[in-house]
């Protein structure tokens, strides 16, 4: 077997996929159902797949080394434990493939800075401190689209958070090509916007995301959450006072209600109707003891494989610069006809 990397000049895929997560921090059911459950279900189908850690991405905002390192191995483990499958998928971190920085910087060039002021992300997460944010954290969005350009990926999939920074990078795309004379060189990206269960909602607030950062452990499911604290949470979790409802149409004020019959039939793969059928008329309690059990079923096997992991420091390493060779057989190429086709 050789690691023999399938790319537009040898190869004749049609569809690769490329993503992205950032290692910062504690990993959540909503990390899990929308976006590695769904990654890795890609690895199954008829893409080729890559998924990046993006730990450029991650300084952007101040990391403490030592939790960067623990943080990376943390995340490639639970893409592991998730599913992916390092023969199949392409699993690397990207400060590791020194392309993905290299091109950035060509993009913080071509991008434009009426461009970059339009994106929303900067403005929330830089909020009324935006003099003090990082020259990164306003560069971002470029860097994204250089991890995406650089491997000619036609799929990205994403959270609708991310639909903006997607279309910048078309945008890039577009414009690199016209200002080189060099069409259909960067292929413009299609948006996968997961619009089934699209968002797990805080289980204290079903308007709200769940979230790492909420301040509240009740409002979200950790994935290294024993099966004593995710029955505590699901029993915990916000309703109201109607039983369930026997249509999807009724669920349109009852956001709660709507997240945890989602998490459920998310869980199950399952539609939401089918779900709502099962439990149509039944009290919360009723309803509420089968999801516990369902979390616990799938959350359960997945964390103890990523503690399983995490004892075996050498195999995620190895995984990962595996993951990084094999992605540099696609970047290097390619960066080299982008310099060729600048003038360098
Ligand atoms: P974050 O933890 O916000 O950096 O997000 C990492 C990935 O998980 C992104 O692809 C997000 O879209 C996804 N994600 C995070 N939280 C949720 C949530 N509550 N529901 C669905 N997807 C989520
Ligand atoms: N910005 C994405 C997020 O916060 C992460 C990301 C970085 C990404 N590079 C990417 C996603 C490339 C898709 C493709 O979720």
């Amino acid at each position: 077997m050789t690691d023999a990397v399938q790319t537009p000049s040898n190869g004749d895929f049609t569809k690769r996929v490329f993503s992205g997560v950032q290692p910062t921090g504690a990993l959540t059911l909503g990390n899990y159902l929308g976006a590695l459950k769904r990654f890795v279900d890609m690895q199954n189908e008829d893409y080729e797949t890559i998924y990046c850690i993006v730990d450029l991405h991650a300084i952007t905002v101040w990391q403490d080394p030592e939790q960067l390192k623990n943080n990376t191995r943390q995340l490639a483990a639970f893409y592991i434990a998730s599913g992916l499958n390092p023969e199949k998928s392409i699993l690397f971190n990207q400060s590791a493939v020194s392309e993905h920085a290299e091109l950035g910087w060509i993009f913080n060039c071509v991008a434009r800075m009426g461009w970059m002021k339009r994106m929303t992300q900067f403005k929330d997460k830089a909020g009324k401190n935006a003099e003090n944010a990082s020259l990164g954290l306003f560069g971002y969005p470029a860097l994204m689209a250089a991890d995406i350009l650089l491997y000619d990926a036609t799929h990205v999939p994403v959270g609708e958070d991310q639909k903006q920074h997607l279309e910048l990078s078309r945008d890039i795309a577009n414009k690199f090509n016209l200002d080189f004379n060099s069409p259909d060189f960067l292929v413009p990206p299609e948006p996968l916007i997961q619009k089934k269960f699209a968002r797990i909602m805080s289980l204290k607030d079903g308007m709200k995301k769940m979230s790492k950062s909420d301040p509240s452990e009740l409002s979200r499911i950790n994935l290294n959450d024993s099966s004593d604290q995710i029955l505590n949470k699901i029993k915990k979790a916000k309703t109201d006072a109607e039983p369930l409802p026997d249509d999807e149409s009724k669920l349109a004020n009852r956001p709660e209600a709507e997240n945890l019959l989602g998490i459920y039939s998310s869980l199950c793969d399952q539609t939401l109707s089918k779900t709502i059928n099962e439990f149509a008329g039944k009290n919360f309690s009723d309803f509420k003891e089968k999801l516990a059990n369902l979390v616990v079923d799938k959350i359960s096997p997945i964390s103890s494989e990523i503690n399983k992991l995490l004892k075996d420091e050498n195999f995620i390493d190895k995984v990962l610069s595996d993951g990084a060779g094999k992605a540099s057989q696609i970047a290097s190429e390619k960066i080299k006809n982008i310099k060729k086709i600048i003038g360098f």
